[in-house]
């Protein structure tokens, strides 16, 4: 049986998962629109989120642990989020990417080095989305802006994101 912090983190990455799903989904409905040379790449994403969604998922059902209650929160919070900063434009989508994923790659580091003094079926589950969600930071940073204008967006993302994350701690 996993320790308590450690459902705890698995249930929050879980959770996180859905929310990044819900951000890349409404995006790409928008960029369709206005923006259809990045929707392959929004799509790739998508693709990434999905898998690691299920990955953690599998691990909560085999573990026989919940997922977090607040997990319509998440998808609620991630499409809204996802649709605003597609109106705002294309580099307020990277903008809004970069913020995420540097939030959560934040979030992992400490998460793995838990992680790997307590639970290494949980620290692998991690560790085989890390790669993906850099590249991502990556995207975000190159084709996003660092313009005054867009730290706004920048900052409303990262503490929207630490937020979610705390509160799903608690849920
Ligand atoms: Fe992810
Ligand atoms: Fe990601």
């Amino acid at each position: 049986m996993p320790k308590k912090e450690v459902k705890r983190i698995i249930r929050v990455d879980h959770a996180g998962e859905r929310g990044a799903i819900s951000i890349y989904k409404s995006q790409r409905f928008i960029a369709r629109f206005f923006y259809k040379d990045i929707v392959a790449q929004l799509d790739e994403m998508l693709a990434h989120e999905k898998k690691h969604f299920d990955t953690f998922n599998s691990w909560l059902v085999s573990n026989q642990v919940r997922h977090c209650y607040a997990l319509w929160l998440w998808s609620l919070g991630g499409y809204v989020l996802g649709f605003i900063t597609a109106l705002l434009g294309r580099k307020a989508i990277w903008v809004c990417t970069e913020a995420v994923e540097t939030t959560v790659l934040h979030h992992l580091d400490w998460q793995l080095d838990f992680l790997e003094q307590h639970d290494l079926s949980a620290h692998e589950a991690v560790v085989s989305i890390k790669a993906d969600e850099e590249q991502h930071q990556n995207l975000g940073f190159l084709n996003g802006s660092n313009g005054m204008r867009y730290l706004p967006i920048q900052l409303v993302v990262k503490y929207s994101t630490r937020f979610a994350i705390w509160l799903s701690t608690k849920l």
